[in-house]
C-alpha cells in the first residue's frame, strides 16, 4: 500500500519527512468543494438496539454547555505572560531557550505556534463537524443516529468556542496545514460509514485527546484551562463513540477487512507523524531565524526522540487501537520503526475520561 502523499517525501537519515511545495499548499487550501460519497441509511426500529450507543447519547445531552454563556470570556489572556511551560510542550520556545534567546522572543515564538496548533485543531473539529453530518445519514441504527447528531452539535460547539478564543484572545486565524487538509479530506472522502468512524473518530478524536491533554496539564491561563477542559470532556465521549463502534465492527470483520482497516489506520497516522510539526515550521521558523529541515534534523537526533515523539500517539490512539485488534504482530514493527509507538502498545492504561465515557452510566 503506497505512504499518503508519497511524492512529497524526503529522507533525513532513514526517517521520511514530508515536505510540501506551495503551489501544492496553495492548490490544496483552495480546493473547499468536495465531491464525497455518503450512503443514506433509512431504519424504521425505533427502540434502542445498541444500548451502548444509547447511553452515550444520554451522557451527552447531559454534558451539553454552551460556549458563550458559560465560558467567561471577561478573563485575560496577556501576551508577555507563559499560558503553558516555557519548555516541553511547544517546539519553538523549547529550542529558543536551548539557544539561550531573551524571555520576549521565547515568549512571541510560543505565541504564534500556539495559536497555529488552535488553528489547526479548529479546522479538525470543522472536519469533525462535516464528518459527523455524514454519519448522521449513513449509519445504520437509529442509536448510532441520535449519538452522531448528538455529537454535530458538540462539533459546531468546539468550532465556536475555538473560533472565539482565537478572535478574541490571540487575533489570528492561521490557515490549514497541507498535511492535515489531505488526511481530513480522506477521512471525509472514505467510501463506508466504519472507515469514516475509524479515521475520524478513532484516530483523530483519539489525537485530539491526546493533543487537549497535553495543553491542559501544562496550561495556567484560567480561561484557556476552561475552553480545554469542556472540549476534551466531549472528544472524549467521542473517542468512547469510536471504540464502541469499532468494537462490533472489527468483531463482525472478514481478514481482509481487518487488513484493510489495520493499514488504513498506520498510514494516515504515519503521515501525520511524517509532518514532524514541518508545515507550522515552515511557517513560523525563519520569523526567528531557524531553519525548518534544521529544527527537525536536531530533534530527530535526540538520543530520547522516539520516546518524546510517540507521547502524542501513546496517549490514546495506539493504546485504543491496539485494544481493538487493530495493530498486530503484523503491523506493530511498522509503528515503532517510524516512532509512533514505544514501549507496551497497549500504553499505560486508557485517558480517564475516555474511560468514563465508556462506563454504562
Ligand atoms: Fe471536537
Ligand atoms: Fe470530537
Amino acid at each position: 500500500m503506497e505512504k499518503i502523499l508519497a511524492e512529497h517525501r524526503k529522507t533525513i537519515g532513514d526517517f521520511e519527512v514530508l515536505e510540501i511545495d506551495e503551489e501544492r499548499v496553495r492548490a490544496l487550501r483552495s480546493q473547499i468543494d468536495i465531491d464525497v460519497p455518503v450512503d443514506l441509511h433509512w431504519t424504521w426500529e425505533y427502540a434502542s438496539e445498541v444500548e451502548e450507543l444509547r447511553a452515550l447519547y444520554e451522557r451527552g445531552k447531559r454534558g451539553q454547555w454552551n460556549a458563550e454563556e458559560d465560558v467567561d470570556w471577561s478573563i485575560p489572556l496577556p501576551r508577555d505572560e507563559w499560558f503553558l511551560p516555557r519548555e516541553g510542550v511547544l517546539i519553538l520556545p523549547s529550542i529558543l531557550t536551548a539557544m539561550g534567546a531573551d524571555e520576549a522572543t521565547c515568549q512571541a515564538a510560543a505565541w504564534d505556534e500556539f495559536s497555529h496548533l488552535f488553528s489547526q485543531l479548529l479546522h479538525g473539529e470543522q472536519a469533525a463537524l462535516q464528518l459527523c453530518g455524514q454519519l448522521t445519514n449513513a449509519c445504520p441504527t437509529m442509536d448510532a443516529k441520535f449519538y452522531a447528531a448528538s455529537q454535530v452539535v458538540d462539533e459546531a460547539r468546539h468550532v465556536e468556542v475555538i473560533s472565539k478564543f482565537l478572535q478574541r484572545k490571540i487575533g489570528t486565524i492561521h490557515p490549514i496545514g497541507a498535511t492535515l487538509k489531505v488526511l481530513l479530506d480522506k477521512l471525509l472522502e472514505a467510501p463506508t460509514w466504519k472507515m469514516k468512524t475509524l479515521g475520524m473518530q478513532c484516530l483523530f478524536e483519539g489525537m485530539a485527546v491526546g493533543i487537549f491533554d497535553t495543553i491542559q496539564k501544562g496550561c495556567s491561563n484560567p480561561l484557556l484551562a476552561d475552553v480545554i477542559r469542556r472540549v476534551k470532556q466531549d472528544e472524549a465521549r467521542h473517542a468512547a463513540f469510536g471504540i464502541l463502534t469499532m468494537r462490533r465492527t472489527v468483531r463482525d470483520a472478514t481478514p481482509e477487512e481487518m487488513a484493510e482497516m489495520e493499514d488504513f489506520s498506520f498510514n494516515i497516522l504515519e503521515a501525520l507523524n511524517a509532518n514532524q510539526q514541518h508545515d507550522m515550521l515552515r511557517e513560523l521558523a525563519p520569523k526567528y531565524g531557524l531553519d525548518p529541515a534544521n529544527v527537525v534534523q536536531m530533534a530527530l537526533g535526540l538520543p530520547e526522540w522516539p520516546k518524546l515523539n510517540s507521547e502524542v500517539f501513546m496517549h490514546t490512539v495506539v493504546p485504543n487501537l491496539a485494544r481493538l485488534g487493530l495493530i498486530t504482530e503484523r503491523t506493530e514493527e511498522r509503528y515503532r520503526k517510524c516512532g509512533i509507538l514505544y514501549g507496551d502498545r497497549f500504553g499505560v492504561g486508557p485517558d480517564a475520561d475516555v474511560q468514563a465515557s465508556l462506563q454504562p452510566n
